[in-house]
């Protein structure tokens, strides 16, 4: 018997920074958005956990015990009191160390898929919790759609949104780590003598008019309205990112930004045709290793 769970990847349409926290984090004002580019998660019964993947960034993708999809399988187990008995196998188009949330995605489509193979039965409350353990982002791939996330990113409360928005994702040659990103972020806050602590930054929330967007399925007005805190700090460490940005512009792109903390490029459409015009002249551009069209919101982990 096997399970095939299929997980969104996300982009940040609005990532709100806040000072850093004594436990290393930063408080966020998030919000998350789930799109159709996803990867797929198989879980077969098994003796103890092991992993496979496939897809063109399979080689940088671990898989030993650091995958969080075989920390999701075991950390699971535990909380039933069971021996976990699966093999996982990851088909993965979500772009690793991306800003995409691929791992996290990965790790939350594990829960589901071992949940079902298992026939546990956790209540999706439970399993948002296991979620909120494995790391920031594995909460809203469970949940999919538009989500607000405050504290490190795992508070999670649904954004109303109207229709559908047309994204164009261009990766880079190459991935970022989530953690030197914030750590930039931090000491360019520092250089900028506004201090990166709690006390200097002022906790971050919504913007009013980017919900206001969403909500009224408004493209041009999500477009004006994105905004990354982290985007400085991933073009101080991947200068060409400037390029990348500036063909999708070029190209036609309503609005763009970097994905989460980067080097993924998000590019926002009008419409489906725009889109696809984007990413093909951004693959032309020489700017990334690829572009894709893609739309969303789209629902969370879900079997297949
Ligand atoms: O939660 P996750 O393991 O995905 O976070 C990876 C790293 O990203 C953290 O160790 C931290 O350095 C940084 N981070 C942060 N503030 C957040 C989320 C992540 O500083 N809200």
């Amino acid at each position: 018997m096997s399970v095939t769970v299929r997980v969104p990847a996300k982009v940040n349409v609005q990532l709100g920074v806040g000072g850093l926290r004594a436990d290393g984090f930063h408080d966020l004002a998030n919000v998350f958005f789930a799109v159709a580019l996803g990867d797929e998660v198989t879980a077969e019964a098994a003796e103890g956990v092991s992993l496979s993947c496939t897809g063109p960034d399979a080689a940088s993708v671990p898989l030993d015990d650091s995958n969080l999809a075989a920390r999701a399988a075991r950390l699971l187990a535990a909380h039933h009191g069971i021996e976990p008995g699966v093999h996982l196998h990851i088909a993965k188009s979500i772009p690793v160390a991306g800003g995409m949330a691929g791992g996290s995605a990965d790790g939350a489509a594990a829960l589901v898929a071992c949940d079902a193979l298992w026939g546990l039965d956790t209540p999706l409350e439970t399993l948002l919790e296991l979620a909120a353990e494995l790391g920031s982002d594995v909460p809203f791939a469970l949940v999919g759609g538009v989500a607000l996330g405050r504290g490190r990113g795992e508070l999670l409360e649904r954004l109303p949104v109207t229709g559908t928005f047309h994204w164009v994702f261009a990766v880079a040659d190459g991935g970022l780590s989530t953690p030197a990103v914030f750590r930039e972020c931090d000491r360019l806050r520092e250089e900028a003598g506004t201090g990166s602590s709690e006390a200097d930054v002022p906790t971050p929330d919504a913007d009013p008019a980017l919900l206001a967007a969403l909500a009224a399925g408004d493209p041009v007005a999500l477009a004006a309205a994105l905004t990354n805190d982290l985007q400085a700090a991933a073009l101080s460490l991947r200068p060409a990112l400037a390029d990348t940005l500036r063909a999708g512009i070029e190209a036609g792109a309503a609005g763009a930004l970097v994905s989460g903390s980067g080097p993924t490029c998000a590019f926002l459409a009008k419409d489906a045709d725009a889109a696809a015009e984007i990413a093909k002249s951004l693959e032309e551009s020489g700017t990334c290793r690829a572009a894709q069209a893609t739309y969303g919101p789209v629902p969370g982990a879900q079997v297949r």
